[in-house]
C-alpha cells in the first residue's frame, strides 16, 4: 500500500479535501453506488454519467473523514473519461498512490472509492439492460 511519507496527509489529500473538484450529485445520472465503511460508519455515494461506453461526468458525496474526501476526488479524477472497463480496473492502491500516499490507518478510507465506484458501474450496467 501506499504509505504517506510521515504517516500523515500529504498535501495533495489536504488540497483536494479542502477543495474538491468533484463534490456533488448529478441528477439524472446513469448509475449510483453506494458503499458504508463498516470500520468507521462513514458512507460514499457516487454517480455517474456515461456516454459511449465512457465516464462522461462523476460526482461524490462522501460523508466521511479527509482521507475518504480526498480519497473520492481522486478517483472521480481518475475515472472520468476513461471507458466502463477501465474504470472497473481502478484499485484503492492506485487510488492512494494519486493522492501521494495515506497514512497507514487511512488505508481502508481509499477502499470506499473503488467500491463505490464498482458499484455504480454496476447499477448503470444493470440500467441498460
Ligand atoms: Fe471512515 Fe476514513 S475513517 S472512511
Amino acid at each position: 500500500m501506499a504509505d504517506s511519507p510521515g504517516g500523515v496527509y500529504t498535501k495533495k489529500v489536504m488540497n483536494r479535501f479542502s477543495n474538491p473538484k468533484f463534490a456533488g450529485e448529478i441528477k439524472n445520472a446513469d448509475g449510483v453506488g453506494q458503499v458504508g465503511n463498516m470500520k468507521c460508519g462513514d458512507v460514499m455515494r457516487v454517480y455517474i454519467k456515461v456516454e459511449k461506453n465512457r465516464i462522461k461526468d462523476i460526482k461524490f458525496k462522501t460523508f466521511g473523514c479527509v482521507a475518504a474526501i480526498a480519497s473520492s476526488d481522486a478517483m472521480c479524477e481518475m475515472a472520468k473519461g476513461k471507458t466502463i472497463a477501465e474504470a472497473m480496473k481502478i484499485t484503492d492502491k492506485q487510488i492512494a498512490e494519486f493522492v501521494g500516499g495515506l497514512p497507514c490507518i487511512k488505508h481502508h478510507c481509499s477502499v470506499l472509492g473503488s467500491e463505490a465506484l464498482r458499484k455504480a458501474i454496476e447499477n448503470y450496467k444493470k440500467k441498460a439492460k
